[in-house]
């Protein structure tokens, strides 16, 4: 959801805070801001709607310096999006950026009106700066004043304050990302809601707990100071670790788009997974998982980790025989469902911040299950709740849509099995799935290098009207994923369905302007072809993604992609999927749309 970035420092804090903005303009860009202490010891703000270039067009070539700046990218929750919504919301001497939502903003708004508070905004971040501002009109401290808002307001925030006249920030979170940083030898101090603003700025990372509160500025010679809520100062409730982010990994490169070089980076992400868990540093958590002996897997994800997770429930209901549910984290967290001492709690999530995950692993922890995360973000707090973490490796995602991610969530899984099952027990057991994976990798960079079949494939369907991906078995899973992909980057209409599932109403949708993305895999082979034949019957384009040299399917087809699946078997799926992800991509791309920063989405979704 937003980004956050605070800067307190000899570097100029506008410069450096929008820099971070640009890093984190993936959590959200319906509008950005800033605001900072300039020259003359005055608070002044910058606030425009729409893209963060637009923030950066209204700051002009005037030079604005300054060592003390927070900054805001917005994904709208309360309040539509304009120019006086967009954060931060400052009553002199105080500015504040929030990510998250405040649950009883209504009644404590009523009440700050019935005081004779003003809002200007329709947006609940303005109420924590109301109850800030009366606090110390009361006569309360700074701190006291937001130590003392915070406790008065519900639901999951992380909030960063500026105060104008001091230049101090404080920081404070409940159930939302915050990370702060040091650099110790360009002494300046940073915080924000993603440590990726911080990559190459800071050497040293905190990621405090919840309800601790972060004054950063300096004083004292100490950068970062944490204290309790009631002021006790020295509080020791966060996480701290070197920071190991660097800057290249998180360029374009010689890509258009962040999310073409992620799905490019796959084939050499699936090699270096293996070699870390069978090899690396990776091997000591993989064992330690092979302890666990479940009787029943309860997995909750969100969007294509939840797809991700419908693969992984695969492997392990084959693989270990326990049986193993797949639910959207949004609904496991409200349905009370069934769950045992025994059971394990398996989440995953790229971003380890997904309130919703967060939610439904809260749950678990609570009846006593071990709960394992499968995450990309080490140090989220995902990772942080976890009684255990495999950590899959994808690196930094910055494209909205989730791409590499979704092939090391599967095969994180499929290693989370297999250690389960005492496969790697053994070289040959080791060996048999790292020629597995190798193999994946191998048939993924073919694929890429036929990337041009799939680009004129894109150009020639992407005016029609809606599509249906279907998949039988293994292949469900990633029609689901394929079809979100579309819809999310292309803005179209697309479905994900089980081939044998169409006729039971959707194929009422086919017509001559209706694609349909066939997955046929060699597995019941027959019957998908069935499927296909009814869809031909009723003039719907057919795109199929089938066994290279089938002559029958070819021919069926309008448009057909060539598969190698030989070897894959249980990895299939995630070949498969790759194809899918170039779809959409190029679909997106012929469409014009926006592939990296897709209307209304955010990277991480913080909120409920
Ligand atoms: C889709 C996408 C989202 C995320 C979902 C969960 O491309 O990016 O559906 O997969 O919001 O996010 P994480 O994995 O960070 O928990």
């Amino acid at each position: 959801m937003c980004g956050i970035v605070g800067h307190v420092g000899p570097k100029n804090s506008v410069e450096v805070v929008i820099e971070g903005l640009k890093r984190l303009e993936y959590r959200g860009y319906d509008s950005a801001g800033v605001s900072f202490i300039n020259q003359k010891d005055e608070l002044e703000v910058f606030k425009k709607e729409g893209k963060l270039q637009n923030l950066i067009d209204l700051l002009g070539t005037k030079k604005y310096i300054s060592r003390s700046c927070i900054g805001h990218t917005r994904w709208a929750t309360h309040g539509e999006v304009n120019d006086v919504n967009s954060h931060p919301h400052s009553a002199n001497p105080i500015s504040v950026v929030q990510n998250g939502i405040i649950e009883n903003f209504a009644t404590l708004k009523q009440e700050l009106e019935g005081g004779g508070y003003k809002f200007e905004s329709q947006t609940d971040t303005e109420v924590f700066l109301a109850l800030i501002v009366t606090t110390m009109n009361s006569g309360k401290t700074f701190f006291e004043a937001v130590s003392s808002s915070f406790q008065r307001i519900d639901g999951n925030s992380a909030f960063v304050i500026l105060n104008g006249d001091s230049g101090e920030i404080l920081a404070i979170k409940r159930g939302a990302p915050l990370v702060c940083g040091t650099h110790d030898t360009h002494s300046q101090a940073l915080v924000s809601s993603d440590p990726y603003a911080l990559a190459g700025v800071v050497d040293r990372l905190y990621f405090p707990e919840d309800n601790v509160l972060i004054s950063i500025s300096g004083a004292n010679k100490e950068l970062i100071r944490f204290y309790e809520l009631d002021g006790t100062p020295d509080c020791k409730r966060y996480l701290s670790k070197k920071q190991e982010m660097t800057l290249e990994t998180s360029e374009k490169g010689k890509y258009e788009h962040f999310m073409l070089k992620e799905i490019y980076e796959q084939p050499g992400l699936v090699r270096a997974l293996t070699q870390y868990y069978f090899t690396g540093d990776g091997v000591k958590h993989l064992e330690a998982v092979a302890s666990l002996k479940p009787e029943r897997v309860h997995v909750a994800a969100c969007g294509t980790a939840h797809y991700a997770g419908m693969v992984v429930k695969d492997y392990i209901e084959r693989i270990n025989a326990i049986p193993c549910e797949v639910e959207f984290a949004s609904e496991f967290r409200y349905r009370d469902p069934l769950l045992a001492k025994k059971d394990l709690g398996l989440f995953i999530s790229q971003s380890g911040e997904t309130a919703d995950t967060l939610a439904a692993q809260e749950l678990c922890q609570k009846k006593q299950l071990h709960t394992l995360s499968l995450v990309n973000v080490e140090g989220s707090t995902l990772f942080r709740n976890c009684d255990s973490n495999l950590l899959i490796r994808a690196g930094v995602e910055i494209g909205v849509a989730s791409t590499k991610a979704f092939t090391q969530m599967a095969l994180t899984g499929r290693l989370l099995a297999g250690s389960m099952a005492g496969q790697f027990k053994t070289d040959e057991g080791k060996k048999s799935v790292a020629d597995k994976f190798s193999l994946l990798s191998e048939r993924i960079d073919q694929l890429l290098a036929r990337v041009g079949e799939i680009k004129d494939i894109a150009e020639r369907i992407y005016q029609r009207n809606g599509f249906f991906f279907t998949g039988r078995g293994q292949y469900f899973s990633v029609a689901l994923e394929g079809a979100l992909k579309l819809k999310e980057i292309a803005y179209v209409h697309a479905e994900g369905y089980a081939s044998g599932e169409l006729k039971h109403g959707p194929i009422a949708l086919i017509d001559d302007d209706m694609v349909n993305i066939a997955i046929v895999g060699p597995e019941l082979y027959e019957k998908t072809v069935s499927n296909l034949q009814e869809i031909k019957a009723r003039r719907g384009v057919i795109v199929t993604l089938g066994p290279a040299g089938d002559k029958i399917l070819e021919e069926m087809s309008d448009y057909y992609i060539a598969l190698d699946f030989s070897g894959l078997e249980e990895l299939a799926p995630l070949y498969v999927n790759v194809a899918n992800q170039l779809l959409a991509y190029y679909t997106a791309k012929f469409k014009g749309t926006d592939i990296d920063k897709p209307r209304n989405l955010a990277k991480s979704v913080t909120v409920e």
